[in-house]
């Protein structure tokens, strides 16, 4: 592991001959791929990779492609010169490939990506100059509950922004948190139906002290939405304790997490206890299933999920 400061790649080009000359060299490569504005949780993942291979990419790339029109696109935080310090003085990462716009193919490097949704069709277009990015992909049923309800656009945008980057990137191993379950699963299925040379590791949830999930979008609570945000991890524990007290029917377990979400001001967009694997909702508290939530505080929308495994 090199413990240099990181060089920045913007290019798609650089990148993948970075990556061939490494893998040329009989050496390993481990890929974090973030939207930036990294916290401890990125860390947790990047150490996590590092335990995997001998170099390390860290992408920043905060992607149009799986944001709806409606979505918070335009006030996603964002500060990559804090990143690069960060990563700087963690440690042991060797590339941050930092592209400025991976769906435009021409030399203008204007278009930007933007989706729409029409009569329950997604519709994508190219914004500004640039040749149209058409090829989409869809991991059919992990996609479509949970997180896919309410946003149609969202992973087959991560689906295909992750296939471009580990295209670009070709790592051995990838490193996804658990905290979005949905997404890991979703990439997970990707690697495994199209035969991605690369291993996908899901890294454990980090949590602030006081519980909540760790999240670039923590940043927009106020302090009064950030207190009663615990309610989410607080309800995800009592409900876990339950399961392993006996408390093994899925309904009253979900009811109880929505409650003290709602009682704390939360509004719930949804709760599901679903199998760890195929995402199926369970009816009975079995082992190998998640409690996952998403739930909005003001203007932010949390997710968190905890996972049980009773015998
Ligand atoms: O989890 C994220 O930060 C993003 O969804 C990812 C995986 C970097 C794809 O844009």
């Amino acid at each position: 592991m090199s413990n240099q400061e990181p060089q920045i790649i913007t290019n798609k080009q650089e990148m993948r001959n970075w990556s061939r000359n490494i893998r040329s060299q009989g050496k390993t490569i481990g890929f974090v791929p973030t939207m930036g504005y990294l916290h401890q949780g990125h860390l947790s993942l990047i150490k996590q990779a590092q335990k995997h291979t001998q170099h390390i990419v860290v992408s920043i790339y905060v992607n149009p492609g799986q944001f709806s029109q409606t979505e918070d696109l335009s006030t996603y935080p964002s500060d990559i010169l804090g990143d690069i310090e960060k990563l700087k003085s963690f440690g042991g990462v060797d590339v941050v490939f930092s592209p400025r716009n991976l769906y435009d193919y021409g030399e203008s490097e204007k278009g930007v990506v933007k989706n729409s949704e029409k009569d329950g069709k997604i519709v994508s277009f190219l914004e500004g100059e640039g040749v149209k990015h058409e090829t989409w992909i869809r991991v059919e049923t992990l996609e479509k509950g949970m997180c896919g309800m309410s946003r149609p656009v969202f992973f087959r945008g991560v689906a295909t922004i992750v296939a471009k980057l580990f295209n670009i990137v070709e790592p051995d191993v990838a490193i996804f948190g658990k905290k979005d379950y949905q997404q890991w699963r979703v990439i997970q299925r990707m690697v495994r139906d199209l035969d991605f040379g690369v291993k996908v590791i899901g890294s454990e949830l980090m949590r602030d002290e006081d519980g909540l999930a760790m999240s670039s979008r923590n940043v927009h609570l106020s302090p009064q939405e950030r207190e009663q945000a615990l309610s989410i991890s607080r309800s995800l524990f009592e409900a876990k304790l339950a399961a392993k007290n006996g408390k093994s029917i899925c309904s009253e377990l979900r009811r109880s997490v929505i409650e003290s979400i709602e009682a704390a001001g939360g509004k719930i967009d949804y709760v599901e206890i679903v199998d760890q694997e195929s995402l199926e909702s369970v009816e009975q508290i079995k082992s190998g299933v998640v409690i996952c939530v998403a739930a909005w505080f003001g203007k932010v929308r949390l997710i968190d999920n905890i996972e049980i495994d009773v015998s």
